[in-house]
């Protein structure tokens, strides 16, 4: 089965799980409607990639631990959303969760997904409790406090932004998860895999304020310059737009360096190497090519 076509039915299973039985109607149907139909889904691509590179001999517990990211970083969005946050009226092309719902539901599903996301890593950690704890260790360091994305949504609320610990826990953190449990779900060390991670992560954040600068809401499914109008600093007011591309293409040079001996090191570098096209989004190519920019 193809890495997305896995992603996704782990995902689906893990919704219809949440919807069995007797439900309140309306917060059930807001949990499909968070995940579904997904964005790009990077983060569990780079777990199950990390796990098939490292043998992937427990596939069942690769699957719940790409869906688990997946239902963790979703209902983060979900939050992120909210008025009292980012006040977005749109994701990935359609009215956000609290516009199609409404705020309680909103936040009700953003707490149904996280707590989801632990449950189907308890569930599927019946063979291997080991892994199982580890899987399970690393998503809530890289989820809450002090350095995974409540972390990075807590900096917003200081007056003084500690900028490198705002971008490694609101971004980096899921990254880093991605490739230590897709280690782990494989029966690896988690420790080698932190700095992929962190690199994938570091670089994804640059190509996002690149993203948010150049792109319009048509193109992103979700408000643009929200860096410019929520006064927050990113690596497009920093560096200039050359700056960033050149940054990007620094750090993800890092990334490919830093992949751990593994049998499918050649094949994860060339996946790196695919997304590396990718994050650079057309626009600021295009910028590129004009002189002085
Ligand atoms: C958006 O993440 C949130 C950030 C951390 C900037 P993605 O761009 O991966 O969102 P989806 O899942 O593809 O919509
Ligand atoms: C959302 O960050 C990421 C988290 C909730 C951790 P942003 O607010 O920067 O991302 P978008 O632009 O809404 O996707
Ligand atoms: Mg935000
Ligand atoms: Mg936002």
């Amino acid at each position: 089965m193809s890495t997305a076509a896995r992603i996704d039915a782990a995902v689906t299973a893990a919704i219809r799980a949440g919807q069995r039985g007797t439900t309140p109607p309306k917060l059930a149907a807001a949990l499909e409607y968070a995940v579904t139909p997904g964005g790009a889904r990077i983060r569990p691509t780079i777990l199950v990639s990390v796990a098939r590179a490292c043998g992937d001999d427990r596939p069942e517990l690769t699957d719940a631990a790409a869906a688990a990211l997946e239902l963790i970083h979703c209902a983060s969005l979900v939050h992120d959303d909210l008025p009292m946050f980012d006040d977005a009226d749109t994701r990935r092309g359609k009215p956000s969760v609290h516009r199609a719902f409404s705020q309680p539901l909103a936040l009700l599903c953003g707490d149904s997904l996280i707590v989801m996301g632990f449950e189907v890593l308890a569930q599927a950690g019946i063979n291997d409790p080991a892994r199982a704890l580890g899987l399970i260790s690393v998503l809530g360091r890289r989820t809450g406090m002090p350095g995974g994305i409540c972390a990075g949504q807590g900096w917003e609320s200081e007056d003084d932004i500690d900028l490198s610990a705002y971008h490694q826990s609101k971004t980096g953190a899921l990254f880093i998860a991605a490739t230590q449990m897709g280690a782990i779900a494989a029966g690896q060390e988690a420790e080698p895999w932190e700095e992929l991670g962190a690199r994938i992560g570091e670089a994804f954040q640059v190509a996002d304020d690149l993203r948010d600068a150049l792109c319009d809401e048509g193109e992103l499914g979700k408000p643009a310059g929200q860096d410019d109008l929520h006064g927050r600093p990113n690596a497009v007011t920093l560096l200039g737009v050359r700056g960033a591309v050149g940054r990007l293409d620094d750090i993800l040079a890092g990334a490919i360096s830093s992949i751990p001996a593994c049998p499918g090191e050649a094949g994860l570098a060339q996946m790196v190497r695919a997304y590396a096209d990718r994050l650079v989004p057309a626009a600021a190519r295009a910028k590129l090519t004009v002189p002085g920019e």
